[in-house]
């Protein structure tokens, strides 16, 4: 098996949104409704490479995950601050993936002078068939601490879920 960490570009559009888009289908992670085209997350990556890492995993030259950063908010004084985004193809969990995306997310966000990392993640207090806790239990596992519990802020389903934001000084 041969796994590795690679800069995205807007030709890996179409994979990542594949990814993406069972959990938009399927899961209460993401908060969107309706899962982008490939060409609308062509201009997403674009608009995150203008700022920020997006890199992707490759398994044996088959892309199994991405992550990336972007800004928290767009206030001067966060500047020193990114949230960080990740999804693992669901074929794929517990491989590793994640951890890897992470490390090297971490490492480039570091060098570009980024000190804090948050992570928002969508959380029900009983997992249900839409929202498990592997997000928490993953950022938890990644040296975060949980920073904030935001309560029914978001409504997937027919049904309201938290947010959690996760913190880690990189
Ligand atoms: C959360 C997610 C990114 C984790 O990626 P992954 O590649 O499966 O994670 P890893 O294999 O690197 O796991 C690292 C550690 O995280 C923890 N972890 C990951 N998944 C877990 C799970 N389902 N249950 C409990 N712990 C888990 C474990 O400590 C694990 O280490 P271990 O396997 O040695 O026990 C992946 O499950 C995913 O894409 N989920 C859907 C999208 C999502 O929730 N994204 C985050 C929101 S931004």
């Amino acid at each position: 098996m041969n796994i590795s960490i690679r800069d995205a570009s807007v030709a890996d559009a179409k994979r990542l949104a594949e990814i993406y888009a069972y959990y938009v289908e399927n899961t209460a992670v993401s908060f969107e409704y309706v899962p982008p085209s490939a060409e609308e997350f062509g201009h997403r990556i674009k608009g995150i490479l203008e700022k920020y890492p997006y890199l992707v995993c490759e398994r044996d030259g088959e892309i199994i995950g991405y992550a990336y950063a972007s800004a928290y908010s767009a206030r001067e004084a966060y500047c020193r601050t990114a949230a960080a985004s990740v999804y693992v193809d669901r074929a794929h969990r517990r491989e590793g993936a994640g951890t890897l995306l992470y490390a090297a997310l971490e490492e480039r966000l570091r060098s570009q002078g980024i000190v804090n990392l948050l992570a928002g993640v969508a959380y029900s207090v009983e997992e249900d068939e839409h929202l498990s806790h592997d997000s928490k239990n993953f950022h938890l596992a990644m040296g975060f601490e949980q920073a904030a519990h935001l309560k029914g802020i978001g409504i997937k389903f027919g049904k309201w879920y938290d947010l959690l934001w996760f913190q880690k000084r990189i």
